[in-house]
């Protein structure tokens, strides 16, 4: 949520910056703005609501020259989204400029004494006090990051906040509070680079630093020192990433979407590579710290996750069940934070983020860690903040996804999490041979199965130019394809606004049924598996109130040609893992409908990738 970046150096700062913006746009993109030293070490400020391209048609080649500065792309949480919410903010002699990510919950507060003092706020936004805060502190002779650190102090929420000032061009300051937004530090040659996600910072350099909570940087073309909450210089590591700038270029697809959804056969590959081995077949997940006798003590596991990763983690629940007969649980993590949930250090935490920087599945495993709980987290983004949480990360491996809706994320961590299940199953002495060996090929399959699935691209076309015009559907899946049906209804509602319901299809007969009529098509996941009757009894009642029906079904399956009104014929796949193949569809079923609904695909309204407020 929010995007930020900054950079000081030789080079030319608004282009870099604005570049940055670009590649940062789908955290947020209610508005865009930059702030610039120019050549006389005035502020050059510019804002504009709406998509980057808006900031840019209004600075029109009236950039300055400039070697330092900040941009910000937001999504709204104080103040509608127009030209004067947009960050950066400034303060009133417009020496300070600000841009933040979070939200500041005691805004109000803070802004009482500049009011008292006669001074005006021309936004509504809880980030522009910060600016007022920071050019006070200077004012009465505080060194920037002293003053960014004092002022963050006095906020409550979390937040990354990210200031520079007139008096020193070259010197930004970047400060992260609590959970909310993440600040990494890029290195070059003479320049240095901040920004809120790696993304921005990958065509210039995989050499970077992360900041924890509560850290402030103290960045200049030449150096960066790091300062704790007590305000003590800190050594901090510099890493080195190993994420190809290139993969985040849309190249020669129309949206980051579909180029995101069609490379799902590598990120197959690279999720089973070196974790499902053959001769004896059996799986190894990298780096996990706990002995076999820990894993044996383990008496439970809770999932945990958001949106998609949430749908992640109910078929993970299916793995963990199945292969290491651990009693499973799954939770939306906002609502097991609150829930004064039972845990203890026998509970086995396993929490899905991609990002791994959403708020709330933080806040549950900050609660999980409170409680002794082991933890495992699943995450696609080197370094991020659940990695940091967790005693240990099982990566994605999808590399930069861009599209707001996931897709190639939600593969890697289904694979990761049948790993998991078939790793532990075997430390925990619960799996046989031929469920190992069974699991192992259909994992090693899967790259291949995807790319089959991908040739139903013309076809999903076809149906979608077809429904593309009903406003409400319904998905129906049992099993291992209930959460794929929650994640086609999600996926339709992200990228085409049709309001669309995913159902177990048990309780289809318990409300949902009472919606059906010839405008209400239902999407039912009928695969060749043990609850596949049970599936088709259910389409014969829609088709019954005359619903239309489009069937996922098995390979060679024809038993509802005829009944359901169209059919999608998955490839021949390992049933475990067929939620990743239903999940290959479902996203283009949802894709091709939001193309023929013109509707904006890789950045939905409203929405953002990374949601750090709760
Ligand atoms: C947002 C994104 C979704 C994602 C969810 C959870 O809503 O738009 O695509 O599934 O956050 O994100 P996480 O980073 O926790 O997986």
């Amino acid at each position: 949520m929010c995007g930020i970046i900054g950079y000081t150096g030789q080079r030319p700062a608004g282009q870099i910056i604005l570049d940055g913006l670009r590649r940062l746009e789908y955290r947020g993109y209610d508005s865009a703005g930059i702030a610039l030293f120019d050549a006389n070490h005035e502020l050059y400020v510019a804002r504009a609501a709406g998509k980057i391209d808006n900031l840019i048609s209004k600075i029109e080649g009236s950039l300055p020259p400039a070697v330092s500065g900040i941009g910000h792309t937001r999504w709204a949480t104080h103040g509608a989204a127009t030209d004067l919410n947009a960050h950066p903010h400034l303060d009133p002699a417009g020496r300070v400029a600000v841009v933040h990510n979070g939200i500041i919950e005691n805004f109000e507060a803070l802004r009482r004494p500049f009011v008292e003092r006669g001074l005006a706020f021309s936004s509504d936004t809880d980030t522009e006090v910060l600016a007022f805060l920071i050019a006070d502190e200077i004012q009465a002779g505080v060194d920037l990051a002293r003053a960014v650190q004092n002022v963050v102090a006095q906020t409550q929420g979390a937040a990354a906040v990210v200031a520079i000032c007139c008096d020193e061009p070259g010197r930004i300051v970047a400060a992260r509070v609590g959970n909310a937004g993440g600040i990494v530090i890029g290195h070059g040659d003479g320049e240095r680079f901040v920004a809120s996600d790696l993304a921005a910072l990958l065509p210039h350099t995989r050499r970077v630093t992360f900041l924890e909570p509560g850290e402030v940087a103290d960045i200049r073309p030449d150096e960066v020192t790091y300062y704790d909450t007590a305000g003590h210089v800190l050594a901090k590591p510099v890493e080195t990433q190993p994420w190809d700038p290139v993969a985040a270029v849309k190249g020669r697809y129309k949206h980051f979407m579909l180029k995101e959804i069609h490379e799902q056969p590598d990120t197959a590959l690279d999720s089973v590579r070196g974790r499902y081995l053959t001769a004896p077949h059996r799986v190894e997940v990298e780096d996990l710290p706990f002995t076999a006798e820990q894993v044996r003590d383990f008496n439970r596991v809770v999932l945990i996750g958001m949106g998609t990763s949430m749908h992640a983690a109910m078929v993970g629940r299916h793995y963990l069940e199945r292969y290491a007969r651990l009693p499973a649980e799954v939770d939306n993590a906002a609502e097991f934070r609150y829930r004064s949930p039972v845990l203890d250090p026998r509970t086995l935490v396993i929490s899905v983020a991609q990002s791994g920087e959403t708020i709330d599945t933080l806040a549950a495993m900050d609660e999980a860690r409170r409680a002794g709980c082991p933890q495992i987290t699943i995450c696609n983004t080197p370094g991020a903040q659940t990695t940091r949480i967790a005693d240990a990360t099982v990566y994605m491996r999808a590399g930069p996804e861009i599209a707001v809706a996931s897709t190639k994320t939600l593969v890697g961590s289904m694979i990761a999490l049948h790993a998991l299940g078939l790793h532990l199953g075997r430390l925990r002495g619960a799996l046989d041979a031929e469920t190992s060996r069974r699991q192992v090929e259909g994992a090693l399959h899967l790259p291949a199965a995807i790319g089959e699935t991908l040739l139903l691209e013309p076809r999903v076309a076809e149906l979608a130019a077809r429904y593309a015009a009903y406003e409400d559907f319904l998905f129906l899946g049992r099993g291992l394809s209930y959460p794929m049906a929650l994640e086609g209804a999600l996926k339709l509602k992200e990228v085409s606004y049709i309001h669309a319901e995913g159902y177990a299809a048990g309780e289809m007969k318990h409300g949902p049924i009472a919606l059906i009529d010839e405008r209400m098509p239902t999407v039912a996941i009928a695969l060749r598996d043990e609850v596949r009757d049970k599936m088709r009894s259910n389409i014969e009642q829609v088709k019954a109130r005359r619903g239309r029906v489009i069937a996922i079904v098995s390979a060679d399956d024809v038993s509802l040609d005829g009944i359901a009104d169209d059919v999608l014929r998955l490839p021949e796949v390992e049933p475990d893992l067929s939620p990743v193949l239903t999940a290959v569809v479902m996203q283009l079923l949802s894709y091709e409908i939001a193309v023929e609904r013109g509707a904006d695909v890789d950045q939905p309204r409203n929405l953002a990738k990374t949601v750090t407020v709760e």
